[in-house]
């Protein structure tokens, strides 16, 4: 399906606040190197503002204002102030970090305190559009106008040069790498434990030895029994012998590649019980293990029409 603008630009959001994220932590307890303060500058300016933000001017906020949404206060007139506030705010951090490039450390200190506001600025920013322009803009335009903003996206990216996209992207991941953490990593285990144990399913986890490892809802009613004996033991060794060939083979298919889920469903009793098999991977592709979902789906498959309200 082909992206809509309102996920090319909220593409752009997302690669930006993780950008941030890491200069963030970069920069948070360690004095900022000259050469990654090279990168910055250049990704804000050329990509941030010149691109992503004229992407803005040009072509969407035009059109939203001729849809008859307000371009003087209101959501439309606060996005345009936002954007003058961060190209001031974009300006002070582009010559201060010019001077950190230089060699200038005595600059770096201000430097990151403007970045600080900066950055702030752009994430609070970005989620209003997110949350509240992009589905005003959504709802007030027609397919002719959603088709031009498009094609005045690709016109901004390609008036910058043939590969923008790709050249900005490989320049975030040259800042983000090694240094993003995934988002549950500042969160305390037990926090972490809670939310497993608040799914409306099962987890089973087993490792890349086929051992058992962990299992959700301990404490709680399970749809299948599992007692804290089983970690540790070889899946083959606690798995109802009937089924135990069809785990192998999805073991084996997970190892090789050639396959990345399972689903299966079964009746039991009224229920309907939906059991899942994952292929768990490291962010490199390696495997990790065998995550097993179960859940009883009787109700979900009973849903019909919506429910907007809370009882
Ligand atoms: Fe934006």
């Amino acid at each position: 399906m082909n992206d809509t603008w309102s996920d090319l630009l909220m593409a752009d959001h997302e690669q930006t606040e993780k950008v941030i994220d890491a200069l963030e932590t970069l920069w948070r307890d360690k004095a900022p190197e000259p050469a990654t303060v090279k990168k910055a500058v250049q990704y804000f300016s050329e990509f941030a503002d010149a691109c992503h933000n004229q992407k803005e001017e040009q072509h969407l906020f035009p059109r939203l204002s001729a849809a008859g949404i307000p371009s003087h206060g209101g959501p439309l007139g606060m996005m345009l102030m936002e954007h003058e506030r961060s190209k001031q705010l974009l300006d002070a951090f582009s010559s201060l970090g010019q001077r950190v490039v230089a060699g200038d450390a005595a600059a770096a200190g201000e430097m990151v305190t403007v970045f600080l506001e900066y950055g702030a600025l752009l994430k609070n920013h970005y989620w209003k559009e997110n949350d509240i322009l992009y589905p005003m803009g959504r709802r007030a335009l027609g397919p002719d106008d959603d088709a031009a903003i498009v094609k005045g996206i690709l016109e901004i990216e390609n008036g910058l040069g043939a590969d923008t996209r790709n050249k900005y992207q490989a320049l975030a991941q040259e800042m983000t790498r090694g240094t993003l953490e995934d988002l549950s990593a500042p969160l305390d285990k037990s926090v972490i434990a809670a939310i497993l144990n608040s799914l409306p399913i099962e987890l089973s986890f087993v490792d890349a030895d086929d051992c058992v490892r962990y299992f959700s809802h301990e404490n709680h009613a399970k749809l299948f029994p599992r007692t804290r004996g089983v970690i540790g033991l070889k899946v083959q060794n606690c798995h109802p012998p009937k089924s135990v060939h069809m785990v192998e083979q999805i073991l084996a298919d997970f190892k090789a590649g050639r396959r990345e889920s399972a689903d299966f469903w079964i009746d039991m009793g009224s229920k309907k019980i939906h059991i899942r098999y994952f292929a768990v991977r490291a962010a490199q592709g390696e495997y990790l293990g065998c995550l097993e979902t179960v859940q009883d789906i009787t109700a979900i498959q009973q849903l019909t029409g919506q429910k907007r309200l809370l009882d």
